[in-house]
């Protein structure tokens, strides 16, 4: 008999299958690590994706045909999305400006690229997911820091505006913020957007965590795109489907543009008329059931990762040098571990080898300057394997005090 205290199965220990997994789960995780070792790196779930969206592949694999579908995507799945967000999010965005692509990662580099030119700077936050830097340095453009408490994930809006030059073109904000969880309030988003609006910059608006968040205090998610037509002319948001829905392998995400124009833009500079798409047919019918049916299985995530937060998040802040926030949004813990006296690296390398758990250090090449004194954990999977890491976390750092 189970001795899981998950009620919902869907998330219980035994819904992990750790053989696929080893198999198919690539990135710094099962497929790419010793099989002793607990991979609490890369934030893909470790639970298979909801039954709509494995529904709707496999009708759509028995139908047997896999035509071209339309340059800019089915019509279903972009009145999807437009119906999704605008009910969900308050984003008024038509259908005719949702452009589908393979993957958020793949949308910010496009809209790097498309947006930004060489010796242009974009303000990004510090410590920050690495696509952040990565896709402005790929159109030869320059990352400015914009410092983010690594505890609380808080900015200071006064330091924000005063980064920008002549030169900044773009600001890129992730919200919720991998890797602090932070949910910005409504008033930190307005901020960045009169920033933004004052000095005519565009946003990179990253909304891919925005549908998980624990709503805690009362302090609910907002999307910037949401804000008045005036402060969001030039927001570009961007979403990616591999978070809430687990499917991170079938590379699915949009696009919301502002205008037919820049619409024009991202659609052209993605080949996407010549190439006939940018998300396969078979995706985006996946991808839009689960914005129609995959909610009650999301709801039954978030539910399961609360408690998964509380547990980690507990048991982290009882371990000697060792200081953690507790995530208002996304599955990710971001504790600091200076106190032990060693670099992010360092701990990352001695968890894998001596205690058989990898976790993401916080150096600057997957964070940025401000990510080093951290070490990044995903809590996407079951309380047993979660259970397991930490304990080995908790074995070998009780080790490192006997040492002292
Ligand atoms: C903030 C942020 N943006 C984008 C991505 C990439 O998502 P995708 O799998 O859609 O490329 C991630 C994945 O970790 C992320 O945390």
């Amino acid at each position: 008999m189970s001795l899981s205290a998950v009620s919902d199965h869907r998330f219980a220990d035994e819904a992990v299958n750790i053989t696929i997994l080893r198999q198919r789960a690539y990135n710094h995780r099962w497929a790419e690590q010793p099989s002793d070792v607990i991979p609490l790196t890369a934030a893909d779930p470790d639970f298979p994706a909801p039954p709509a969206v494995r529904d709707a592949i496999v009708e759509y694999v028995e139908g047997g045909y896999f035509s071209y579908g339309p340059p800019g995507g089915l019509p279903e799945f972009r009145e999807t999305v437009s119906e999704t967000v605008r009910t969900r999010k308050g984003i008024a965005v038509p259908a005719g400006r949702v452009l589908p692509i393979d993957s958020a990662a793949r949308a910010m580099f496009l809209m790097a690229e498309v947006i930004l030119s060489p010796g242009d700077e974009a303000i990004i936050f510090d410590p920050v997911d690495f696509l952040f830097k990565r896709s402005v340095e790929a159109a030869g453009a320059t990352p400015v820091f914009c410092p983010v408490d690594p505890r609380s994930g808080a900015f200071d809006p006064g330091e924000l505006e005063s980064l920008v030059t002549p030169r900044t073109r773009m600001i890129a904000v992730c919200n919720p913020h991998n890797p602090t969880g932070r949910v910005l309030r409504r008033g930190e988003v307005q901020a960045i957007a009169e920033i933004a609006a004052r000095h005519n910059l565009w946003i990179m608006n990253d909304e891919i965590w925005s549908d998980i968040v624990y709503g805690d205090g009362g302090i609910a998610f907002t999307s910037l795109h949401s804000l008045p037509a005036e402060l969001t002319a030039r927001t570009v948001t961007v979403y990616g489907f591999s978070k809430t829905f687990a499917m991170a392998g079938l590379r699915a995400g949009f696009v919301l543009l502002p205008d037919d124009e820049t619409y024009e833009r991202f659609f052209h500079a993605a080949h996407m008329p010549a190439t006939a798409g940018g998300l396969a047919p078979l995706v985006q019918v996946a991808a839009a059931a689960a914005l129609r049916d995959g909610w009650d299985w999301v709801s039954g995530f978030v539910r399961h990762l609360r408690s998964q937060r509380d547990y980690a998040h507990r048991r982290l802040t009882a371990l000697p040098g060792v200081h953690c926030g507790s995530p208002e949004g996304t599955y990710v813990l971001f504790p600091g571990i200076a106190d032990l006296g060693m670099t992010a690296e360092e701990v990352a390398t001695r968890l894998v080898t001596e205690a058989r758990v990898a976790v993401v250090p916080g150096t600057t090449a997957f964070f940025g300057p401000g990510g080093e004194g951290s070490v990044r954990l995903c809590f996407a999977t079951s309380r047993e394997i979660l259970r397991e890491g930490l304990d080995r976390i908790e074995n070998w750092i009780s080790h490192q005090k006997e040492r002292v």
